[in-house]
């Protein structure tokens, strides 16, 4: 499968490299090739392709958005058309002041998204963690796997996506339509205070027991 990166920094460089060792051709979309997330990247798999994004991302089937909140209609914006019919994995997630969300928990970012490029099959996943887990998704010890909730309006598109957490070691947890990122990102708002405020372990995740 071809994979396309826009963001591969903290969160978007451990899941392409994992991705391409998954099998997959994986390739970051690069507006300069020779920044520091470029090297950072490199160096941890030098069989990540660097390519422009109007051609990284119009040769994918499956776009990874792992950038900065802020910026995100920006870099949509550049590759509007080749973005078309493509799955759109979100990544990103809108943090307010003092760790609120940041769209004052009136819409979720994934649904901003989804309007900003409606034609894209928009799916939230790999967002509920800090990246720590992404680096490595590993749990030995435990007779459950890590849970990765996400979701999305594409039935399709959630399959697809819910195969490669699947092939990334995780239990995909699917949690119905993009109406739900909004809970999402309020996760992630709850897992960075617990960590990153109230110095509970990074390596720590969420799994799902049911009777
Ligand atoms: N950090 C975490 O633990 C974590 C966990 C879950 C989700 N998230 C979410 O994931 C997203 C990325 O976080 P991160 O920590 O990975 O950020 P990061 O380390 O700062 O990486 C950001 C990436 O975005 C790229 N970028 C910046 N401006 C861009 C632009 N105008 N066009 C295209 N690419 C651009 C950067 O590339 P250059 O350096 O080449 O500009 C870099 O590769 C955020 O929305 C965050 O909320 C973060």
């Amino acid at each position: 499968m071809k994979i396309a990166f826009i963001g591969y920094g903290n969160v978007g460089a451990p899941l392409a490299d994992h991705l391409q060792r998954a099998g997959h051709q994986v390739s970051l979309a690069a507006n300069d090739p020779n920044s520091e997330s470029v090297k950072k990247a490199l160096a941890r798999n030098p069989d990540l392709q660097i390519v422009e994004p109007k051609v990284a991302v119009g040769d994918a089937e499956v776009v990874f958005l792992a950038t900065p909140f802020q910026i995100n209609e920006t870099a949509l914006k550049g590759v509007a058309d080749e973005i078309k019919g493509k799955i759109l994995v979100d990544c990103t997630n809108p943090i307010g002041p003092k760790l609120s969300h940041g769209l004052n928990s009136v819409q979720s970012g994934s649904e901003m998204i989804q309007a900003l490029v409606p034609d894209t099959r928009v799916v939230k996943a790999f967002s509920i963690y800090g990246f720590e887990n992404f680096e490595n998704s590993s749990y030995p010890g435990f007779n459950v796997k890590p849970g990765m909730m996400y979701c999305g309006d594409d039935a399709a598109a959630k399959k697809f996506v819910g195969g490669l957490i699947e092939q990334l070691g995780w239990e995909p947890l699917d949690v119905g339509g993009l109406a739900q990122a909004l809970h999402l990102e309020h996760m992630t708002l709850l897992w960075v205070r617990m960590v990153r405020v109230s110095k509970h372990s990074p390596h720590t995740v969420w799994a799902m027991l049911t009777r």
